[in-house]
C-alpha cells in the first residue's frame, strides 16, 4: 500500500513537472495594468547596460556565438576580469543627466557570466579578480540618483553544463543537423535542472537588491533545435518574478505572446516603427532598444554611431507613437564609459534639460493634429499641450493645419513668444525667427484651447 502511494505521489508531481504551471495568472483589468505601468509611460527614456566578460574582447556581446568558443577558450576572460574604475555612482549620474529615469542592467548575458553573487555558480563576479558584487553598488548609485532599477536575465545560457546545446549555442551544429543529432550531443545535460538554476536566480535578484521595477527576460526562438516558454517555464518566471515583486513591469521575450498576462510591453529592437504597434488590433505598451552603434556590449572598432539629432529623434519619434526609447550603453572592460557614448549622453542631456516636457508624461498626438512636413508631434494630455519638434529648420513662417486650436504658442527651450495668424485665404501659421535657435532640435511648445 506504502509502496503504491509513492509510486502514485512520483507519478503526480512528474505530471507537474513536465507540465508547468499552466494555471492562469492572476487576473488584472486594464486600467489595472495601465496604473501599474503609470510611471514608466510616463518616464519615456531609460538607460539599457549591456556589461559583462564580453567588454573584454570588445568584439560584440555574441562573440562567444560568433567565433565558437568553447567554455576553455573563453576563460581567460574572466581571469582577467576586472573593471579597476567601475563608478556607479559617475554612471548613475550620466544617465540623470541625459534626462534618462530608469535603467536596466545585464545580470547576466547569454555568455552565463554573473555580474552578481550568486550562491547558484561558481561563474560569477566576486570569483574574477575584480571580486565585489557589481550589481550590489550599481542599485545603490542609481537609486540615490532617483532612477527606478531593472535587471536583463538572459534565459540563454552559454556555460551552464545543463543548458542544452541549440541553434543559438557557440557549439551548434550545422544548419542542417536534425533533433536526433542533438539529442546525441545534449545527452547528460538537464534543463530540468536548468530551469531551477533560472528560478533560484531570478529569487535571490528579485529578493536581494530591493525593489526592482523591470525584469528583462532575453530571448525565445522556439521551434526545430531552438527554446522557448516549455524549455524555460516561462509562465513558472513570469509568477516568480510578480510573487517576489508585484509591481514588476516584464517584457515580452518569454514565448508567452499570445498568453494573458504574459507579458506586459513589447521591445522592437533597433527598429523604428511606423506606427503605435498593435496587438489583437489593441494598442501596446511598447518600448524600443537600440545601441548607439551596431552592438549592446563594448565593440571597439565599431564606427557607426549615431549623431545626437539621430538619437534626439529616435526618442521622440518614439513617444510620438506612444512608446518609450531604452537606449544602451556598452562600458569597457575597465569600467568605463566610452568617450562616444559620454558626448551622446552629454548632447542628449543640453537637449533634454531644455526641452524634456516634450518627452515625460507625454504620447501620441490625438488623431486630429496632423504633424506638417519635417515635425514630429508629442502631446501630453495633462496639460492639454502639443509640442511640435523641428527636424529642419523652417524658414520664416510656417504653415500648421491646426492653427485655429492654438491658444498661445512658444519656443519650449527659452519659453519665448512664438506668433500665430490667419492670413485671408483661412490658412494659419506660427512666424519663426530666421535664426535657428541654438538646439538640436527645437520644440514649440503649444497650449491648446
Ligand atoms: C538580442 C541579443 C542581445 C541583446 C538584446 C537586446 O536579443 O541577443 O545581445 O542583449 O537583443 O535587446
Amino acid at each position: 500500500m506504502r509502496k503504491q502511494l509513492t509510486i502514485l505521489l512520483a507519478v503526480i508531481v512528474s505530471v507537474f513537472t513536465a507540465f508547468p504551471s499552466s494555471a492562469q495568472f492572476k487576473k488584472e483589468t486594464e486600467e489595472q495594468k495601465a496604473e501599474r505601468m503609470s510611471w514608466w509611460t510616463a518616464d519615456r527614456f531609460g538607460m539599457f547596460i549591456h556589461w559583462g566578460l564580453y567588454a573584454l574582447p570588445a568584439r560584440h556581446e555574441w562573440v562567444k556565438n560568433r567565433e565558437r568558443i568553447t567554455n576553455e577558450d573563453y576563460q581567460k576572460y574572466f581571469d582577467h576580469f576586472d573593471p579597476d574604475m567601475f563608478d556607479p555612482k559617475a554612471w548613475a549620474r550620466m544617465a540623470k543627466e541625459a534626462g534618462m529615469k530608469y535603467v536596466v542592467l545585464t545580470s547576466k548575458h547569454h555568455e552565463g557570466f554573473c555580474m552578481w553573487d550568486s550562491k547558484y555558480t561558481d561563474y560569477k563576479v566576486t570569483n574574477t579578480p575584480y571580486g565585489k558584487d557589481i550589481i550590489k553598488d550599481f542599485v545603490e548609485a542609481f537609486r540615490a540618483e532617483g532612477l527606478k532599477v531593472g535587471f536583463y536575465y538572459s534565459l540563454i545560457d552559454w556555460h551552464h553544463p545543463d543548458f542544452t546545446i541549440d541553434r543559438n549555442h557557440p557549439q551548434r551544429l550545422d544548419a542542417n543537423a536534425t533533433e536526433e543529432q542533438y539529442a546525441a550531443l545534449n545527452k547528460g545535460k538537464d534543463m530540468a535542472r536548468y530551469r531551477k538554476y533560472m528560478k533560484d536566480q531570478v529569487t535571490e535578484l528579485l529578493t536581494n537588491y530591493g525593489e526592482i521595477s523591470i525584469i528583462w527576460f532575453d530571448f525565445s526562438y522556439p521551434g526545430k533545435n531552438g527554446k522557448g516558454r516549455k524549455d524555460w517555464d516561462s509562465e513558472g518566471l513570469v509568477k516568480l518574478a510578480r510573487s517576489l515583486q508585484p509591481g514588476i513591469l516584464i517584457d515580452n521575450r518569454l514565448d508567452l505572446n499570445d498568453v494573458d498576462g504574459g507579458w506586459d510591453f513589447i521591445t522592437p529592437e533597433q527598429v523604428k516603427v511606423d506606427k503605435w504597434p498593435e496587438v489583437d488590433g489593441k494598442k501596446v505598451p511598447w518600448e524600443t532598444c537600440q545601441t548607439f552603434s551596431g552592438s549592446w556590449g563594448y565593440y571597439r572598432d565599431e564606427t557607426t554611431w549615431k549623431s545626437p539629432a539621430q538619437l534626439i529623434e529616435l526618442l521622440v519619434e518614439s513617444v510620438s507613437k506612444g512608446g518609450n526609447l531604452l537606449l544602451n550603453v556598452g562600458p569597457t572592460a575597465r569600467g568605463n564609459f566610452d568617450q562616444r557614448a559620454q558626448d551622446r549622453l552629454n548632447a542628449i542631456g543640453g537637449w533634454m534639460k531644455f526641452n524634456s516636457r516634450s518627452v515625460y508624461g507625454c504620447t501620441e498626438a490625438p488623431a486630429e493634429f496632423k504633424a506638417p512636413a519635417n515635425t514630429i508631434l508629442t502631446y501630453n494630455p495633462k496639460t492639454n499641450r502639443l509640442y511640435m519638434h523641428l527636424l529642419s529648420y523652417p524658414m520664416g513662417k510656417m504653415v500648421v493645419p491646426f492653427g485655429d486650436r492654438i491658444q498661445y504658442a512658444q519656443f519650449l527651450h527659452d519659453g519665448s513668444e512664438i506668433k500665430f495668424s490667419k492670413d485671408g485665404n483661412g490658412i494659419w501659421s506660427i512666424s519663426l525667427p530666421i535664426l535657428k535657435p541654438d538646439s538640436e532640435i527645437p520644440v514649440v511648445e503649444i497650449y491648446l484651447k
